[in-house]
């Protein structure tokens, strides 16, 4: 991974980045003030080379200048839009493409550096991320990047932090991005507790078949009847001394979704190995939470179970007991991941009790059909919980718009031979999965919000800190809103 270094002055006569903003409409880009100047003649030269660069200062832009036999050799104009953090992160990100043919470059940046610093550090981060299981392609040549600010030692904890939520992000990008001929439930559980390994203060209970038999988690085991890899049930605990807060965290984990005995198409198909998207984003912001030392208590549900299509899968039809007893009629298998959450979260909301409760899943085509492919779908009860957690998502630079808990659909989860019909015919998608989610939160109810983040779990395209391919969506919004509680 890119090393990323503070430093008072340019250490190397290489490349020298210099940021560059808006100024109007119709007028060039002006150099942003950065806390160590360039050096009188250099900023002269770069101050007069825009008009004819055509930069209008967005973030992102990047205009290449070569100064044979001089010190820096190459200036490098970047837009960084309003320089806000989330500027300079489509900046960096841009930057580090831009840059995949150097191995060192320097960047200079504002005196009060912090957003700057920890958006230009993400945005590097995450736009030079690669998910190879081959060498054809080769890898980015950029190794080191040197940030010139005014005072490195107390920048050093922003950085630090940036890194952190960068290396958490790129972790569940890694997991959805696996394929699930490796990533089966077993290897999904051995992948936390290898990453949680050597942490006296963080706690793993996985449960197999027949601790989830035992304990009637007849959800996830319904689920993953069909598959020859057995399910699983993550419980990964940060507690950390003197928390007041105790947050429960449950992703969905369906290592592939072929859609069971109701099974998808071809097209459908073809990306359900990112199913598991929800679980590898929970299971990253609580190993973040940990290693940021944030205090609050984090406990990580996932179920991992893999929806297959054999002789021991579950039938449409089928009546499935969740953990503490609710039961649900399920005539379509290809509405998995409901099943699994649910009895997660009665799990949490019985055994664990926490203060408040956060789900995350991949869990309805419905949500790129209401709000496109790059804003989740986010349920509360509570007007403040969902304004917090969308503030801070949004603060991170991702995106979700909430929706509502209609109850006028309520009526459309009735069944006559089961508490609940698990995937009603009539009403929104994505609502009536929120819905049933819901019956499953007993007194929490309002103190829970759901997230339906099966569009912006994935992007198809290169797109600001965001390459093709898993995201990590949800790993930098969580751990921004879990800084916020104490
Ligand atoms: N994993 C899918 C949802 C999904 C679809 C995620 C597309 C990402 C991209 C989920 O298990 C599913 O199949 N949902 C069904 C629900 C329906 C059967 C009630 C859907 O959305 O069609
Ligand atoms: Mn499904
Ligand atoms: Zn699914």
């Amino acid at each position: 991974m890119l090393a990323i270094r503070l430093v008072s002055g340019p250490t190397r006569p290489d490349t020298l980045v210099l940021p560059v903003r808006p100024e109007g409409p119709g007028a060039p880009a002006t150099l942003v003030p950065t806390a160590v100047p360039p050096g009188d003649d250099v900023r002269a030269e770069a101050s007069a080379l825009l008009p004819a660069t055509r930069l209008t200062g967005a973030a992102g832009e990047v205009r290449e200048h070569l100064r044979p036999g001089g010190t820096p050799a190459r200036l490098w104009l970047l837009g960084v839009g309003d320089g806000d953090e989330h500027g300079w992160r489509v900046a960096a990100a841009a930057l580090a493409r831009a840059a995949k043919d150097e191995t060192h470059i320097t960047i200079t940046v504002p005196d009060e550096a912090t957003d700057a610093l920890r958006g230009l550090a993400e945005g590097l981060l995450l736009g030079s991320y690669r998910y190879r299981l081959t060498q054809a392609g080769g890898t980015p040549a950029l190794a080191e990047v040197d940030i010139v600010v005014g005072d490195p030692e107390a920048l050093a904890p922003t950085l630090a932090a940036a890194r952190t939520t960068a290396e958490m992000t790129r972790l569940a990008r890694d997991l959805t991005n696996t394929p699930s001929s490796t990533k089966n439930p077993e290897w999904f559980a051995a992948q936390v507790a290898s990453a949680a390994s050597g942490r006296a203060d963080l706690h793993l209970r996985v449960r197999g078949p027949e601790e989830l038999d035992a304990e009637g988690f007849g959800g996830i085991l319904a689920v993953g009847g069909g598959s020859a890899s057995g399910p699983r049930l993550v419980e990964l605990d940060w507690r950390p001394a003197g928390a007041r807060t105790h947050v429960v965290l449950v992703g969905k984990g369906i290592t592939f979704d072929t859609g069971g005995i109701s099974i998808k198409p071809v097209p459908a198909m073809k990306l359900m190995r990112k199913d598991m998207a929800g679980a590898a984003a929970v299971v990253a912001a609580t190993l973040g939470a940990a290693a940021l030392g944030l205090p609050v208590r984090v406990t990580t549900l996932a179920p991992l179970a893999e929806n297959m299509v054999s002789g021991s899968a579950f039938r449409p039809g089928d009546i499935i007991r969740h953990y503490g007893g609710l039961t649900s009629e399920s005539t379509n298998s290809d509405a998995e991941g409901r099943l699994v959450l649910a009895d997660a979260m009665a799990y949490a909301v019985r055994e664990l009790k926490p203060d408040l409760m956060v789900d995350l899943a991949t869990l309805t085509g419905a949500n790129a059909v209401a709000l496109g492919k790059r804003h989740a779908a986010l349920y509360s009860e509570n007007d403040d919980l969902a304004a917090d957690l969308l503030g801070a998502i949004t603060a991170a630079g991702e995106r979700a718009w909430r929706m509502p808990l209609a109850d006028d659909y309520v009526e459309y989860l009735g069944s006559e031979i089961a508490d609940l019909h698990s995937s009603p015919a009539r009403g929104a998608g994505s609502v009536v999965a929120a819905l049933f989610l819901r019956e499953f939160t007993g007194d929490l109810r309002d103190r829970w919000v759901h997230v339906d983040m099966s569009a912006p779990s994935w992007s198809d395209d290169v797109h600001g800190e965001l390459v093709k391919g898993a995201t990590g969506w949800g790993v930098r919004g969580l751990l921004r809103w879990l800084a916020t509680l104490g």
